[in-house]
């Protein structure tokens, strides 16, 4: 075993890494590593929120979201957002959305599935909305560096002191690194959230797998290069599916700022996101997810995380089957 929180050596280079990327100064027992960002996420909600709490996320969310909250035994409160603000809740709805009970806000900048990118002023005035009755915020970064047309990712916890304390900081190796099935996420956090979850973690699961943590240590420490590599091909797919789904009728995308995704409106055609999705796979053998998933039944998502050469022929069969509806 290591450490439940993980290696020392690994959550120094992952507090290097906040330092240098975002800006954070976190020592390393406020470093808990664990078995994916999912895993970070669902312990910092475990350690945080129980039974009455209520949980705002903006949708649509991350498909996990809701259900971690209400595995915890709290509320799941959705705020739901529109493509004219670029899918982001505004401070004014969060503001409305707070009752009492309200015990913490998701927010995933930038966002799967929508590929919107806060802004800083954007996130400051969530933050002081937050700040008003010290609701905690669960930042999942881990798109942070898939991200484009020169637009900044700002890290939550660096925008204040106030900031930094009531914000749970989670990233991970899956995209940044494409280490998917590694499993290994992080959180930067509290003192006291920190402690929490690593003891939550420690009766849960233990550590995450040992040799995989070596692999993360060479990771954040190697040559960087495939990262800004890998976000330059992300960047190609992404206009190159953007233009597509842009000149076919009756269908709205807002252009992704980051992740890898296109979410599409298709309310216009008449069909729900699941009939959508399950009809494009039978007859044109193209698989989407349905925006029911996600908290939005008039969207699907569509995902450039995969060759152009198979982004060619899936945007050609999607055509073609919006033509028929
Ligand atoms: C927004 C978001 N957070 C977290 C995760 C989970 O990442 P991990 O593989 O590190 O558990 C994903 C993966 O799809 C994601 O999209």
């Amino acid at each position: 075993y290591t450490p439940s929180a993980g290696l020392p050596e690994l959550r120094q280079a992952i507090a290097d890494k906040f330092q240098a990327d975002n800006g954070l100064s976190y020592k390393p027992n406020q470093i808990v590593v664990s078995n994916g960002a999912k895993h970070s996420c669902y312990n910092a909600i475990l350690a945080t929120c129980e039974r009455g709490d209520e949980v705002i996320i903006p949708s649509p969310y991350w498909v996990s979201y809701p259900d971690m909250v209400r595995l915890a035994g709290a509320e799941p409160v959705i705020v739901q957002t529109n493509e004219r603000n670029r899918w982001k809740m505004t401070a004014e709805e969060f503001e409305n959305a707070m009752t009492p009970r309200t015990k913490m806000v998701i927010m995933n900048s930038p966002g799967n599935p929508t590929g919107s990118v806060y802004s800083r002023e954007e996130l400051e005035a969530i933050v002081a909305v937050a700040a008003e009755e010290d609701i905690y915020i669960l930042s999942d970064e881990i798109y942070e560096k898939l991200i484009y047309d020169g637009v900044e990712h700002a890290s939550i916890a660096s925008l204040s002191k106030q900031a930094y304390d009531l914000t749970i900081t989670v990233n991970g190796f899956s995209k940044s690194y494409a280490m998917t099935g590694w499993r290994l996420g992080y959180m930067g956090a509290p003192e006291a959230v920190a402690k929490a979850v690593d003891s939550i973690q420690s009766h849960s699961t233990s550590n995450p797998c040992s040799f995989a943590q070596k692999g993360a240590v060479a990771a954040l420490k190697g040559d960087q290069q495939p990262l800004s590599d890998m976000h330059d091909e992300f960047d190609m797919r992404r206009n190159y599916m953007y233009d597509r789904i842009s000149k076919i009728a009756n269908i709205t995308a807002v252009k992704p700022q980051g992740a890898f995704y296109v979410l599409v409106n298709i309310s216009q055609l008449g069909l729900n996101s699941q009939n959508f999705a399950d009809r494009l796979l039978s007859k044109a053998n193209v698989a989407v997810i349905p925006g029911a998933a996600f908290g939005d039944d008039r969207t699907i998502r569509l995902s450039y995380a995969t060759s152009i050469d198979v982004i060619k022929k899936g945007l050609d069969r999607f055509q073609d089957f919006c033509r028929t509806l």
